[in-house]
């Protein structure tokens, strides 16, 4: 192994491009793999070291790719495999890696797989699925919920059972215990890893395996504590603990085997989407997945106090060899400028961008993006579709992405097209055109943190020690001794002051164009909403 191995996956920072967003490249109103290639500079220009695609598969589209009827095409919307190639090789001549989504719990209904399994109880594949009789008043085999709402079984009247889907009864959930699906989801890896993809972001994958004895889930309602946090679960109202359905004790040695497929090539990765407690995220991070995804500053109360006490409880729950990485946004939850608001999403990236471990930027954060609302007749998301009006649908985090400032698509697609969502009135004026020549704008702000980032060891490898925190800042040291840097941040509409050891310049702020400034003996006062790296 090269010594250089891995770093650019712990050193660097991921970008998530949600592909039906990006960028149309063919005129149908829907994001591509043409639109991610003609899109690579902005990703380069911004300074991360990958970038993660969600499915680009064969797919009916009903959860928008994470259906796959068919792992190793590309779906016609998304193109083909030559424009995949091109993708790939785009990126890697401009250093950047490419990670793909990768889908092992479920595949869709109208997999071949699926199909073979529905046609009769002994079809080669229906043990590669989850299926089971009737209780004998005919019910389903267990309480089981979908994290889409309603019951996880669905009953297949040709053949007399039902069958388990953890998510829509178009995904049917695959049965990881059989072999034959172990060894064929490998293959599936093996072929994109031919392909030279770096690595994969594994969808689900807290789900992966179900109690072999089908026990029933316990209530939330039933006084039980909720290990699963945020995620698909936050998509409905069933507040069901899924204690026999997630997280089982089999899945480390799963993760494992899983792994071994990636010890066959050459310095690629997994990173692995696990919606659990903090702690158990932290342990599962130490084998099989070199990356396990924290979620957790997502549903973390902003303010200082609760930030710092979570930054040392993730920390602290770190097993050695576990890697630290930090999520603010992703395609499931509301984007972050809608959830904390806009005058503090600079300060909620510099924190992303500077606390020790792999940060993931969500496309559009780079922006400032809120969410944009969907009328419900435009609705497209499943979780919406399924319950409408609740507030559960995943479109307005999916806005397509504005390139452009004047045209009424904002440069997504062309204006005579409809976009597949909505573009609102206001897109253009987050458009990457008018903050890419702007000094002060949040887009330059992110590329100039994640230019630190990959300038200063730092910020790449130093340890992290909170200063102080209360409830309107959050101050923190990276690294140590001479090289040592101080993050501030100010959570509050008011000035503060914030003290650090040693006498200190500015190196960085999210408010004003500063280079290396005057000494700051020993506490600087941050403008309402600012954040500050001192060095
Ligand atoms: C993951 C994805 C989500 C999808 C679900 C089912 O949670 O992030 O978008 O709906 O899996 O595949």
């Amino acid at each position: 192994m090269n010594a250089q191995n891995g770093r650019w996956w712990r050193e660097g920072a991921f970008y998530q491009v949600y592909v039906p967003s990006f960028q149309d490249g063919d005129a149908d109103g829907f994001g591509d793999l043409r639109g991610v290639e003609r899109r690579l500079d902005h990703i380069a220009a911004l300074g991360v070291t990958a970038v993660w695609l969600s499915p680009i598969y064969a797919s009916p589209l009903l959860d928008f790719g994470y259906d796959v009827s068919g792992h190793t095409e590309v779906g016609t919307v998304f193109g083909d495999l030559a424009t995949f190639d091109r993708v790939v090789r785009g990126a890697h001549d401009r250093g950047l890696r490419v990670v793909l989504d990768y889908v092992p719990q479920h595949t869709s209904s109208e997999h071949p797989w699926f199909r073979d399994a529905l046609s009769s109880r002994d079809g080669t594949h229906r043990d590669w699925y989850l299926w089971h009789d009737p209780k004998p008043d005919g019910s389903p085999p267990n309480n089981w919920a979908s994290a889409f709402g309603g019951p996880a079984w669905t009953f297949h009247e040709p053949t007399g059972q039902y069958y388990y889907h953890a998510h829509l009864p178009e995904q049917p959930s695959l049965n990881w215990r059989n072999p034959a699906v172990r060894e064929a989801m490998f293959e599936v890896m093996r072929f994109w890893l031919d392909r030279g993809v770096d690595g994969f972001r594994v969808d689900a994958v807290w789900r992966l395996i179900k109690d072999a004895r089908l026990r029933d889930n316990p209530m939330m309602d039933d006084g039980g504590e909720s290990f699963e946090i945020g995620g698909a679960g936050a998509h409905t109202t069933v507040r069901q603990i899924q204690k026999y359905t997630a997280d089982q004790p089999e899945l480390p040695g799963l993760l494992a085997q899983m792994h071994t497929v990636i010890d066959e090539y050459d310095d690629r990765m997994l990173m692995g989407e696990l919606h659990l407690k903090l702690e158990r995220v932290a342990a599962l991070g130490t084998r099989g997945l070199d990356i396990a995804m924290n979620f957790s500053l997502i549903d973390a109360p902003w303010n200082g106090l609760d930030l710092a006490k979570l930054i040392q409880r993730y920390y602290a729950a770190l097993p050695p060899g576990s890697h630290p990485n930090w999520v603010l946004s992703n395609h499931d939850r509301s984007r972050l400028a809608s959830r904390i608001g806009t005058e503090r999403v600079p300060g909620a990236l510099a924190l992303l961008l500077t606390l020790k471990g792999t940060p993931t930027l969500y496309y559009g954060d780079e922006l400032g993006l809120p969410d944009a609302p969907v009328d419900a007749g435009r609705a497209r998301d499943c979780a919406e579709l399924r319950a409408p009006g609740l507030g559960l649908g995943r479109d307005p985090q999916r806005m397509p992405m504005p390139w452009e400032a004047t045209p009424s698509h904002a440069g997504f697609t062309p204006d005579d097209v409809e976009p597949w969502l909505p573009i609102p009135a206001w897109a253009g004026q987050f458009s990457v055109e008018s903050q890419e020549l702007d000094s002060r704008s949040l887009l330059s702000r992110v590329r100039e943190l994640l230019k630190l980032r990959r300038e200063l060891a730092a910020l790449r490898q130093g340890g992290i020690t909170v200063l102080s925190a209360d409830p309107d800042h959050l101050a923190y040291l990276r690294g140590d001794g001479e090289n040592s840097l101080v993050v501030a941040v100010n959570l509050s509409d008011r000035d503060q002051t914030v003290a650090f050891p040693g006498s200190r310049s500015t190196l960085w702020s999210s408010h004003a164009t500063v280079g290396e400034g005057d000494r700051l003996p020993g506490a600087v006062t941050l403008a309402p909403f600012e954040a500050r790296l001192l060095r």
